[in-house]
């Protein structure tokens, strides 16, 4: 299920290829993608939409001004919510009107409005596929970005032989997987974030917390399910969107986070701790509002996430994050030790850009036997480097 958490939009064009977008759809669907199929008028001569949607569980989309059609603009809706269109097959037809700029059905319509990959198969007799036109039109899309599928020579439908024949469905989808995960590093294997803050409740309407936003942990998930991973989020409190495709554990307490990190060691290959549990918990919980004056609150210390983790990780990897203030190599590197884990991402919380609740980050990872120092980056291009180095510590 490695497209778990993608959609794609496949376009299928009246060409005689139209029955091989079946096979496109179903394999693509098998990997876990969200399909919307979006056929034109003339291919509906050579597929029945109804064959797609059964395919793709999605309703089929063919014109523009459809009566049943709801109350969003669904060609600009469709090419935001697409992580990749995929023409396959693509006629001559569409080939020149997408160079053209003509926008005169559903199908060239949304492409026309998708800001992601457009992947375009063309499919042909080979005489128009060599006819200066159509070299035209591709070379003009090329240059404007859109990656075009070669075709594969043979005997074609119409009995020409040469080239124009659809590349195989294996090629078109290998193509698509190798777009939307550019790295497939982490395929096979799951990764566990932790992310957010806990909150541990003094009385029933008043809580300690911290201000973790949970950005690290969300750019991880996102980053390791791009290449691949099965992800679990174990999530504190957030004030982002977990993206979609992960495995969700909800918590509150970092007596319920550790419960549930610990459930899933075994199910992982990699333990990433970005989350902010809470240090501390009030002794004594009081189990109505507490109404005094003055107010003392007796704290005790909760569980260490990490070090538990580390009891019992085995062979698997422990990526931890230091939140410190000084001494920032020397106390990184003791708590890494302390806690049996294999990389440490410290930072030092005093900086401007760095730490809690902002999008950049500004961090020193230390494993057993090397120190590198990282300049301030935006957390998404944090998350690939420490998942780079995560795979070379051991
Ligand atoms: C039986 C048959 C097969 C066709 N196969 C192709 C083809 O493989 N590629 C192509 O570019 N046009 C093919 N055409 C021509 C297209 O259907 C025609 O250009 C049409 O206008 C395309 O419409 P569309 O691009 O809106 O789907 C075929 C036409 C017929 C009748």
């Amino acid at each position: 299920m490695i497209l778990k958490g993608k959609t794609i939009a496949v376009c299928v064009t009246g060409g005689i290829a139209a029955y091989k977008a079946c096979d496109i759809v179903s394999m693509l669907k098998k990997k876990g993608a969200e399909i919307h199929v979006v056929m034109t008028r003339n291919a509906t001569n050579f597929v029945s939409p109804l064959t797609f949607e059964t395919l793709s569980n999605n309703r089929v989309v063919i014109e523009n001004f459809d009566p049943d059609r709801k109350w969003e603009v669904e060609h600009i809706s469709l090419a935001k919510k697409c992580d990749l269109f995929l023409v396959a097959p693509c006629t001559a037809n569409v080939v020149g009107k997408l160079a053209a700029g003509i926008a005169d059905d559903f199908l060239t319509t949304t492409l026309m409005a998708a800001t992601c990959p457009v992947v375009i198969a063309p499919a042909m007799n080979v005489n128009m596929y060599e006819s200066a036109a159509y070299k035209n039109n591709e070379k003009i899309l090329s240059e404007r970005g859109y990656k075009f599928i070669e075709p594969e020579c043979g005997l074609l439908a119409c009995g020409d032989v040469g080239k124009g024949r659809l590349a195989q469905p294996d090629v078109i989808v290998k193509e698509v997987v190798d777009i939307l995960l550019p790295k497939h590093d982490l395929l096979g294997k799951t990764v566990l974030v932790t992310l957010g803050s806990t909150r541990e409740a003094i009385d029933p309407v008043r809580y300690i917390t911290n201000s973790s936003s949970g950005k690290m942990g969300a750019a991880l998930i996102r980053s390791a399910m791009n290449r691949g991973a099965d992800v679990i989020a174990v999530s504190g409190f957030i004030s982002v969107e977990i993206p979609s495709g992960a495995r969700i554990m909800s918590v509150i307490t970092t007596d319920e986070m550790c419960e549930a990190v610990l459930s899933q060691v075994k199910n992982a290959d990699y333990i990433i701790m970005a989350a902010a549990p809470s240090d501390y918990k009030v002794k004594n919980f009081s189990k109505s509002k507490i109404k005094s004056k003055e107010l003392s609150l007796e704290l005790e210390k909760n569980v260490d996430i990490a070090s538990e983790v580390g009891k019992i990780k085995g062979e698997k990897t422990l990526v931890i994050f230091a939140a410190e203030t000084e001494d920032l190599v020397d106390n990184a590197k003791a708590k890494m030790l302390a806690k049996n884990a294999d990389l440490v991402v410290a930072n030092d919380v005093t900086r401007c850009g760095a730490g809690f609740n902002v999008d950049t980050n500004i961090v020193t990872l230390i494993s057993r036997n090397d120190i590198e120092d990282c300049e301030k980056m935006d957390k998404s291009l944090l998350a690939e480097i420490i998942l780079d180095k995560m795979q070379n510590v051991r």
